[in-house]
This record gives C-alpha cells, structure tokens and sequence, in this order.
C-alpha cells in the first residue's frame, strides 16, 4: 500500500450467499486472520446480503473483522416497503454500508442526490459510508472519465465527510464482474485526480481511504493495491470464498 494512510480491503458479496455458506466462508476468513499472530495492519469487511448482517456480525464481533451493508435508506424509519435504514443496520452489528454501488445507480436509478442522502444517513447513524463512483464504457471511450467522477464525488459525499466515517471507492462501471480492469496507469490517474477533488471539499482530504473496486481478484490485487493513491480495495465475486479473498486481504495485512 502507498501510503501510511490505514487501507480497507472490502468484500461486496451482492445478492450471495445463504445462511449456512456463509457463516462457514465468514468463519474461515476469520480464522486465517486470527492464525497470523500479528493484528492485520489493514481493516477487513464484508458486506453480506442484509439478512445476514445481524448472524455474521455476531460472529465476526472481536475478530478484526467487519460487516457492514451494501445500501440503505436516507430515512431513520417509515413507509418504505422493503427498504432498510442505517439505523437499523447499525443495530444488528453493522459498522459499514456501501452507497452508490453503480448496481444501485443502475438497477434502482440512484442519482447523486439519492446517494449522497444515503451516505448522510449512515453518518447520522453513526456507520462508516462507502461512496461508490465510477465511469461507463461509453463515459471512459468519450474522455468524459474525470468529469464523470469528480461530478460523482462532489455531488454524493455527504455533508460532515471526514477521513474517519467516509471512504470513497472508485469502481469503473465496465470493470465490475467483467474480468477486466483499467491499465494501472488508469487508475492511478483516476484515485490521484478523486484525491484532488477531495482536497477542494475536506480538511483531511489526504487521510480519506480510496478503494479501487472491479475484478479484483488474487493475481492483479497486489500490482492495484501498490498503486499511490489506492489504499484498498472493494471485492466482488473473489470476496465469496474465503480461499479466494485471503490473498487479495494480504495485500493489506
Ligand atoms: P467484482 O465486483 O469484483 O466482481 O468485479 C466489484 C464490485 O462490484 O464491488
């Protein structure tokens, strides 16, 4: 990792995962972080499906290993079939939630607005808001790439961000799930160019934890993991299986 900025490797485990798998996945990942005699010198999530948060919170509680939810909604409570707040994420053991996952701004029309009111209620409820950004295809072949992500980051991160309770996680839209990944030469223009936008907005811009996100997996996480300005990662499909993640968590430990 590039710097002494404390990195967080992340796995999104998205609509996976049944009870039982993923106790046994979760209990794995954590008894290969407590077989290393060292404390991990980086932070550990996992982000389940929400029904699993409250079993595997508990059984991760005191392990130096986190979970956290991949959405929730912008209010405490009230009529919204379906949907979870913060505050009841956090009740069940979370300590993260990811916001503004481009499945979220696709499948569920998530605007900015939408994502910044959710990562405003996360800090409200006293959770650590992952704000996800990151271009299309048709964005990163028109050059619009830059413009698309400060956009992003100016317009989602909320109010009262500080390098403690917010994480920004670059995730090119067309890398997610698809086996490719930008040159590392792209991503260390896109985290160097998030770093400076953040600058305009914080205080302690240069503490934020950036995470490059989209198909990471165990052979091309230490080449992104070096990169300046990268001081993590966000996990999809090599966060499912214990065996698969250990070697991307390495690159921080
Ligand atoms: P991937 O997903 O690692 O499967 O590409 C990353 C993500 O969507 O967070």
């Amino acid at each position: 990792m590039s710097t002494n900025i404390r990195p967080l490797i992340a796995g999104n485990w998205k609509m996976n995962g049944f009870a039982s798998e993923s106790a046994t996945e979760l209990k794995e990942l954590i008894s290969r972080v407590i077989e290393r005699e060292d404390t991990p010198n980086c932070d550990i999530l996992i982000c389940p499906p929400a029904l699993l948060v409250r079993e595997l919170a508990s059984l991760a509680e005191g392990t130096g290993v986190s979970i956290g939810g991949q959405d929730c909604h912008a209010n405490e409570k009230g009529a919204h079939t379906g949907d979870l707040s913060a505050e009841m994420l956090k009740s069940a053991g979370a300590t993260y939630v990811l916001v503004g996952h481009s499945e979220r701004r696709t499948d569920h029309y998530e605007s900015n607005d939408i994502v910044k009111a959710k990562a405003e209620a996360a800090l409200r409820a006293g959770l650590i808001a992952v704000v996800c950004v990151g271009e299309t295809l048709d964005e990163r072949e028109s050059g619009a790439t830059l413009s698309v992500i400060t956009d992003q980051v100016k317009n989602s991160l909320p109010q009262g961000a500080t390098a403690a309770n917010t994480v920004v996680a670059y995730e090119p839209v067309w890398a997610i799930g698809t086996g490719k990944t930008p040159t590392p030469e792209d991503v260390a223009e896109v985290h160097a160019h998030i770093r400076k936008d953040l600058q305009t907005l914080l205080s302690d811009a240069d503490g934020v934890r950036l995470l490059y996100g989209g198909s990471v997996k165990g052979s091309n996480a230490q080449e992104l993991m070096s990169l300046d300005h990268v001081n993590g990662g966000l996990v999809g499909g090599a966060s499912l299986k214990a065996a698969d993640f250990w070697p991307i968590v390495e690159t921080g430990l």
